[in-house]
């Protein structure tokens, strides 16, 4: 397996703050990463040095061999921001339209795009009402549907389905499997919820901008002797306090 992204003792300060503290992990091709913690634990930090929109005071990001920020590889990577980047004056459709259209896609290929995405959330009878009148939900989902819009090797979703009802959140979850099994795609997914940490192959957990703990689910749960990740969570919290 070799690594798409290559984190590399990044340290972040926002004035006094620091925020990411000598953070380094290789991400595989092909899996599922979770990044995992409380709300302020610097999650949406690192990911937005993953993307290239922030740059970190030390260490590098390297994504697929190059170091970020890089236009060029901006285009393979879908990002799901975890504040919807939408334009609400335009309907879900002219989003959808808006954003296919930064990508080299055919006329063919952007309608079957929409079409998939839109239907992957549920927003196929709501494409024609303007965003402003949509709920949280469905602006999320709106934002993850765009985030795959160009069929991206890589995903990185902050955040994704905070604000999604139960069941579409475990079709969401299905689907990231699958483009994970049968497409090879490598995602990020942020989450605070422990029951979508377990459906990731690979979970680092982050809190006051260190990295706590790294590895599978499993072998998480057993190098702490506990069952759940929750537990694992805050023995590996009260570890390195
Ligand atoms: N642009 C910024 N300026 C100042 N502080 C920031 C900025 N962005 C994030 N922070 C601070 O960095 C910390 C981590 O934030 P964030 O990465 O958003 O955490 P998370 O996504 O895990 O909730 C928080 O204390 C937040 O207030
Ligand atoms: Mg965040």
């Amino acid at each position: 397996m070799k690594d798409t992204i290559t984190i590399q003792d990044v340290s972040k300060s926002f004035g006094k703050k620091t925020v990411l503290k000598d953070i380094s992990l290789a991400i595989e091709e092909g899996r599922i990463y979770g990044f995992i913690g409380p709300s302020g634990a610097g999650k949406t930090t690192l990911v937005k040095m993953i993307v290239g929109m922030d740059a970190p005071d030390q260490g590098s990001v390297h994504v697929l061999g190059e170091k970020m920020p890089s236009l060029h590889i901006l285009r393979q990577i879908g990002y799901m921001a975890q504040s919807d980047a939408l334009y609400t004056a335009l309907t879900g459709k002219e989003n959808l339209i808006f954003f296919a259209s930064l990508f080299k896609l055919s006329k063919a290929e952007r309608q079957n795009r929409m079409a998939y995405a839109a239907d992957l959330v549920n927003l196929t009878s709501d494409l024609d009402k303007k965003v402003s009148a949509y709920s949280g939900g469905m602006k999320r989902r709106l934002s993850l549907a765009i985030a795959l819009i160009q069929n991206p090797q890589i995903l990185i979703l902050d955040e994704p389905t905070v604000g999604i009802d139960p069941e579409l959140r475990i079709s969401i979850w299905n689907e990231l499997l699958r483009l994970k099994r049968e497409e090879g795609k490598t995602i990020i997914v942020t989450t605070h919820v422990m029951d979508e940490a377990e459906k990731c192959d690979h979970i680092s957990m982050v809190r006051d901008g260190a990295l706590i703990a790294n590895g599978t689910p499993d072998q998480l749960k057993e190098q702490y002797s506990v069952n759940t990740l929750d537990e694992v969570f805050l023995k590996a919290g009260r570890i390195v306090q």
